[in-house]
């Protein structure tokens, strides 16, 4: 397909429904093109003014904003903001801690649920904090588990038996964007009683999740990357309700107590997933991530990723009318099976990427070959894939010239 022009890209942003959302952030230097949400997402104009508030609650109340102010409400509050952009049910998700520490209580809830089984699988291409802390909840589990490492997606459901506790599922690779179909791994993973952990770190915030729908067990993912939570934004945990009165607690710290002020000798969980909130909550860290959070208060999500499809599309057809060399699409084809950025193999990635950098063009490399460039539904807008292809062309002619 061809790029599109200016004016179709214009007309687009003109008929766009999350047109004004656009608005709501703040801009990043003058010139720039910004395409690494995958890294760390844009900042919400309001980000200052909730900064602002926060300092003069501090200054003000001190010890009484943890009784007369929202803090200690907030990883279930923002965990209830965020539910509907997961596809989730309502009290089911927690904003907390980082997506390392989640992914271990999760993993560690899943085989406390499965006892009688040892084995955990996931992709060997999964991130690798996945794998690190999946071998260490295998480790530490009871009974002494196991990590199988499969080589990839289709191996992944092929491998589910009898003795599998958990499937791990990186819901987007973060080399290639590769999107799972969560509701077919679920299937068949249910079809042997194996519970299904989600890493949906590069899909949440840009494109579907739908974990309520595909009947994900437990989901974890990060806060800082297209949830623009800010950096080193908290992560997510979910817990489907089923799973909420069976899964322990992991750290079964005084914030997933059920009266955590009375500090009472004995362990009393909270019900629901505020159970697996262990210590104290990172006040103006979930400061930033509301407003982020809140920016998606009316709108409707399937919008938003339908938008976001569109918009990789574009970026796909841009790509490919370059001049060759170019890169080559890695990414899937098929938005529906996409994930947060679109993906190309270049022989050269790392110097492309550099070169891009030159040319004030923000992308993200990973080895060997991969060129990442992440998109938002919330503030690229169709203008910005036809402004980037404008600057592909003439970085191109400038490397052939050279
Ligand atoms: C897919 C995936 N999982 C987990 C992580 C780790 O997140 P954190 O460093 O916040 O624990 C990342 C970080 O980029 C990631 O991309």
């Amino acid at each position: 397909m061809a790029s599109p022009t200016r004016a179709e890209c214009e007309s687009l942003d003109a008929r766009d429904p999350l047109a004004r959302i656009v608005n709501e952030f703040a801009p990043g230097e003058p010139g720039w093109l910004y395409y690494d949400a995958n890294s760390i997402g844009a900042m919400p104009m309001s980000a200052h003014r909730a900064l602002g508030r926060l300092a003069e609650e501090w200054r003000r109340l001190r010890r009484r904003g943890w009784s007369d102010a929202d803090w200690l409400d907030g990883p279930t509050r923002l965990g209830n903001k965020l539910a509907p952009v997961l596809g989730a049910e309502p009290g089911s998700v927690v904003v907390c801690d980082s997506t390392s520490i989640n992914l271990y209580k999760a993993l560690r809830m899943a085989l406390a649920l499965r006892p009688e089984r040892e084995k955990i699988i996931a992709e060997d291409g999964a991130f690798p904090t996945d794998l690190y802390i999946a071998g260490a909840a295998a480790r530490d589990h009871m009974a002494g588990g196991t990590l199988v490492r499969v080589d990839d997606a289709k191996a992944l459901g092929d491998s589910i038996d009898a003795d599998t506790a958990v499937v791990l599922v990186t819901h987007t690779d973060y080399r290639t964007s590769y999107r799972h179909d969560l509701a077919a791994l679920v299937t068949r993973a249910h079809h042997h009683d194996t519970l299904v952990v989600c890493d949906a770190s590069h899909s949440a915030g840009a494109v579907e999740v739908g974990l309520a729908a595909a009947g994900v067990d437990l989901a974890v993912g990060c806060g800082y990357k297209y949830l623009c939570g800010g950096p080193g934004a908290p992560a997510w945990l979910y817990v489907a309700p089923r799973h909420q009165a069976h899964a322990e607690s992991v750290i079964p710290g005084w914030m997933g107590h059920a009266d955590p002020m009375a500090m009472l000798p004995e362990y009393e969980p909270a019900p629901g997933p505020k159970r697996h909130l262990a210590g104290t909550p990172p006040v103006a860290g979930n400061t930033l991530m509301e407003t982020a959070l809140d920016l998606w208060k009316d709108l409707d999500p399937q919008a938003a990723f339908a938008k976001h499809g569109a918009l990789g599309d574009a970026l796909i057809n841009t790509i490919e009318d370059l001049p060759k060399p170019r890169p080559m699409l890695a990414a899937p084809r098929d938005p529906a099976r996409r994930g947060g950025f679109v993906s190309f193999r270049h022989p050269e990635a790392h110097a492309y990427v550099r070169a891009l950098e030159r040319a004030k063009i923000v992308a993200s490399y990973r080895a060997p070959d991969i060129v990442r460039f992440g998109l938002s539904p919330l503030y690229h807008r169709y203008i910005d894939i036809w402004t980037l292809g404008d600057r592909l062309r003439t970085l191109q002619m400038e490397r052939t010239e050279s």
